[in-house]
């Protein structure tokens, strides 16, 4: 099974310009849905890993089934304002605009060895700002996981500069 196959590529989409590539055709296929979980659950199992941190929103979708199948603890990396408790929080510009992550500080400390999970790497902007917030909660990072990354666009490479672990399903 492909998983490419499942991922929608939708041109102008949220501004023109932006080929935006759509998950939501592998997530409506339940056994497509399972095989993509099944694959990163053989990776990641027996690894060490404490936590999955899952960003919001469509991190939340993989990392949540993710860590159901492994029966370790989900963290979210939240949009602001979002999480009740004391937070750590870091700023990061998007291919569309600019956002913030939010973490319950108490969530993640230097016993954590974490695995990031992520459905897509575009300017790597989101997960370089996970990364940071990880970094200051002093946790491992084990690796960062994405469904997609978009070679033409400078994530992965940012990622390799700064020496941080990742494995993608498929590459556009
Ligand atoms: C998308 C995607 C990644 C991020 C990747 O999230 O889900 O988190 O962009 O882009 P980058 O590598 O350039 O940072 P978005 O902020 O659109 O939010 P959503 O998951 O809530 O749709
Ligand atoms: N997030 C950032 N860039 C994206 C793209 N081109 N398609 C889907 N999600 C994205």
């Amino acid at each position: 099974m492909q998983i490419e196959n499942y991922i929608r590529a939708i041109p102008d989409y949220p501004k023109p310009g932006i080929l935006f590539r759509d998950i939501t055709p592998l997530l409506a296929d339940g056994a497509a849905f399972q095989h993509t979980i099944n694959i990163l659950a053989e990776r990641y199992r027996d690894q060490g890993i404490t936590k999955i941190v899952g960003i919001e929103a469509r991190g939340f979708i993989f990392a949540t089934a993710l860590a159901y199948a492994l029966g370790i603890g989900f963290v979210p990396l939240r949009k602001p304002g979002k999480l009740p408790r004391k937070t750590v929080s870091q700023t990061y510009a998007l291919e569309y605009g600019e956002d913030k992550l939010e973490l319950h500080a108490e969530d993640i400390s230097a016993a954590d060895k974490v695995l990031v999970v992520d459905d897509l790497l575009a300017t790597g902007g989101t997960i370089l700002a996970a990364v940071e917030m990880l970094n200051k909660q002093q946790a491992t990072i084990a690796e960062c996981v994405f469904i997609i990354t978009l070679a033409d666009l400078p994530g992965a490479q940012r990622l390799q500069q700064a020496k941080i672990p990742y494995y993608t399903l498929c590459s556009f």
